[in-house]
């Protein structure tokens, strides 16, 4: 058998490569080596290499220049939202497997283009939402996957946050990052949603987005103020959408919004034979013996976001998943053709927040 352990490069060292990706891969070390660093801001770069790279490795400032290193197996993408696509679809071309962070793409055309690029070339692309591998999210699956619930034809996606505002790097930044909240924190919620429903054919949405407090100072951040002359992104925005099922997603994503309720990577699911809420835990509502019954499975605390804590578990799988699928050819949980239609009803709200009008899909 082969030893020779996987070797990756990390294009973007920021605060999810060093929260999430750092720390997921030191639970692989006996499969994979960090063996280059890139980052625009060189310095990262180098001080990353040392931080977490075998002896040697290299840092880049230039993406390109890594990418023609022959020996790096796979990359982990982990710059701001615009430069997924085209990163992406340049590692793909070089040979290099990818895990790009979430969101896909800031729209739908770069999203198709990335997954076209993965088919093309034949190599891994997955996307990190990493919310998918929580114990809560993984039994809320199993129980749809068994037809617990019946037919999911109601669900909402939460993303609220009262005051968190990222002020750091370039999140507020409409050119960077494609959006605020929405594109943000939406994207995990709404993917879990479709996940856990099993639904990918949206017909239409409808959405409102908000630039309300972003507009104001010193409004209590718990993440620092921010200048309201550079935050170009919403800082709410919410939708309607229904599926060509006839099911109905209800969307909300906040950064900032004066509400107390405040819920993030979660949703609630209502089907026919069943419901479910993660708002405390899990709770999946039935009707037993014509009477209502709640269940709280007992899943020791995982349902928190990584933003507040981060998961061993769910991180170290997100991982092991990419591993196996390199190495042993199995399938990735997080698959292209879904994150793509999760940038496709984002994008949609965006726009019929902008026009006033409903978006239909073919
Ligand atoms: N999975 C999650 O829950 C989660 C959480 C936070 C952020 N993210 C995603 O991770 C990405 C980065 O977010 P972050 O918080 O780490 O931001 P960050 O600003 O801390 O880090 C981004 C890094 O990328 C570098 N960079 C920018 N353009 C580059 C380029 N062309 N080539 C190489 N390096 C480049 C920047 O200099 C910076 O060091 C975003 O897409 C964000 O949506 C995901």
């Amino acid at each position: 058998m082969d030893n020779r352990k996987l070797r990756y490069g990390l294009i973007g060292c920021g605060a999810i490569a060093r929260i999430k990706h750092m720390n997921a891969v030191s639970f692989h070390k006996d499969e994979v080596e960090m063996a280059a660093f890139c980052d625009i801001i060189e310095e990262r770069a180098i001080e990353y290499a040392r931080q977490y790279g075998i002896e040697g490795a290299k840092a880049y400032q230039d993406y390109r220049e890594l990418l023609k290193d022959d020996t790096i197996d796979a990359v982990i993408v982990a710059t701001p939202n615009r430069s997924h696509s085209f990163i992406t679809i340049d590692s793909l071309e070089a040979g290099k497997h990818v895990l790009c962070e979430k969101p896909m793409a800031i729209n739908y055309e770069e999203a198709k283009a990335m997954a076209e690029a993965a088919k093309r070339t034949g190599k891994i692309l997955t996307i990190g939402y990493q919310n998918r591998f929580r114990g809560d999210v993984q039994y809320v699956k199993a129980a749809c996957d068994d037809n617990e619930l019946g037919e999911v034809y109601m669900a909402k996606a939460h993303a609220v946050r009262r005051r968190k505002v990222p002020t750091w790097g370039v999140f507020l930044d409409e050119y960077e990052q494609g959006g605020g909240p929405l594109i943000d924190i939406g994207t995990h919620a709404l993917d879990l949603t479709l996940w856990c429903m099993d639904n990918y054919e949206p017909k239409m949405v409808v959405g409102n987005v908000y630039h309300k407090i972003g507009r104001q100072r010193n409004t209590g951040n718990i993440m620092g103020d921010w200048d309201p002359e550079k935050m170009t992104v919403e800082d709410s925005a919410f939708g309607f959408i229904t599926m060509k099922n006839g099911a109905t997603i209800f969307l909300e994503a906040s950064w900032a919004l004066n509400m107390l309720d405040e819920k993030e990577a979660k949703f609630t699911l209502c089907g026919t034979k069943g419901g479910v809420d993660l708002n405390d835990g899990v709770r999946i509502n039935t009707v037993k013996h014509n009477k209502l019954i709640v269940e709280r499975p007992n899943i020791d605390g995982e349902g928190i976001p990584l933003i507040e804590k981060p998961v061993d578990n769910a991180l170290s799988m997100e991982q092991r998943i990419f591993i196996d699928a390199i190495n042993k050819g199995t399938e990735v949980v997080v698959k292209p053709e879904q994150a793509l239609v999760v940038s496709q009803i984002l994008e949609a709200i965006y726009e019929s927040g902008k026009t006033g009008k409903a978006i239909y899909f073919e």
